[in-house]
């Protein structure tokens, strides 16, 4: 693997999720591999999770790892190729890259979208000119429309869960829209779509209102519903997200809390067990009454960030050495 951009970077996705469980049970066997290497860690947006996993995960390999809220305590960056920079930003990301990349041994960046303008969200313009530019391997801590690293994740928990579960069958998982107060990225919906797509070990199944359709490139594959009680149907899986309209993008049209996932609707379900990536809105894109019930597994789904973060950054490493393992 030579970045982590998308699931496209990823040749085996069970190998990947075998190697995350493997540092869970095992966090400190390789860390040797990142001795006197360093992993720096650009956030043009806020983190709670995504930040301290990858440092944890860092560390276990014995790398150092350097945070820099690039949004709050550096230049103002231009991507645009060409720009007459006479404006806000004050440094092109053609000079700035590759300074870091000089610095550090891989490098990862969270670049939101700016949920404005669709074409420009959707070309990932920020990650594409860091990639470009800086020189050294990339993983995305979350761009304009993906967020891998959480994605990995998810389906190391889904595995888990199953593994205990050990019947054999292929599980449901439906992700269903939640109400939110403001517009969210699609990035953590896609994403999911994207990887579960991918994996191609479940029946999968998309509910949300009307208008909220995701783009297809992600979403095709599934089974897509606006009725959330047919979709909860012997579901194994529920995963919860808000995310904002794509088509007339970036807006929220309905915030009906009728969407909000309850412990009456999941009696439907078969015992799902329910997802979030957090933070999550109490009470407004899920209830107290299941986020404290035995259904929710986001805590062990956040914990796990850290051995998805952590599998990934050993096959960058094994790539630069040319281990394969
Ligand atoms: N799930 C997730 O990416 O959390 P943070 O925004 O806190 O990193």
């Amino acid at each position: 693997m030579k970045k982590f951009i998308s699931v496209h970077d990823v040749t085996d996705i069970n190998a990947l999720v075998e190697k995350a469980l493997m540092y869970k049970a095992n966090p400190f066997k390789d860390t040797a591999l990142g001795a006197g290497k360093r992993i720096g860690l650009l956030f043009l947006n806020p983190s709670l999770r995504t930040r301290l996993s990858t440092q944890v995960a860092a560390s276990n390999l014995g790398m150092e790892a350097v945070v820099f809220n690039v949004d709050k305590e550096g230049w103002a960056l231009e991507f645009e190729e060409g720009a007459i920079m006479s404006g806000n930003t004050v440094e092109h990301i053609k000079d700035a890259a590759p300074v870091l990349g000089s610095y550090f041994d891989i490098l990862c960046i969270r670049t939101f979208p700016s949920l404005k303008n669709r074409d420009d969200d959707y070309s990932e313009l920020y990650i594409s000119q860091f990639i470009k530019y800086c020189g050294v391997p990339v993983i995305s801590l979350e761009s304009a429309t993906l967020h891998p690293l959480q994605s990995l994740t998810d389906i190391v928990t889904i595995t888990e869960s199953l593994k205990l579960k050990a019947d054999g069958k292929k599980p449901k998982i439906v992700l269903t829209w939640a109400p939110h107060v403001k517009p969210l990225p699609q990035c953590v919906a896609n994403s999911f779509a994207q990887w579960i797509n991918a994996w191609g070990e479940a029946d999968f199944v998309i509910t949300h209102p009307e208008d909220y359709d995701l783009c297809d490139d992600f979403s095709k594959g599934a089974t897509i519903t606006h009725n959330q009680e047919e979709a909860l149907k012997d579901a194994d899986f529920v995963y919860v997200k808000n995310w904002s309209t794509y088509n007339d993008y970036g807006k929220i049209y309905e915030n009906d809390p009728a969407w909000m996932l309850t412990l009456d609707k999941l009696k439907a379900t078969n015992n799902a067990k329910v997802m979030h990536c957090l933070p999550v809105r109490r009470n407004v894109e899920l209830s107290d009454e299941v986020l404290d019930s035995d259904h929710s597994i986001v805590t062990q789904q956040a914990g796990n960030r850290v051995w998805a973060a952590q599998a990934v950054i050993s096959e960058l490493l094994n790539a630069q050495t040319g281990t394969a393992k």
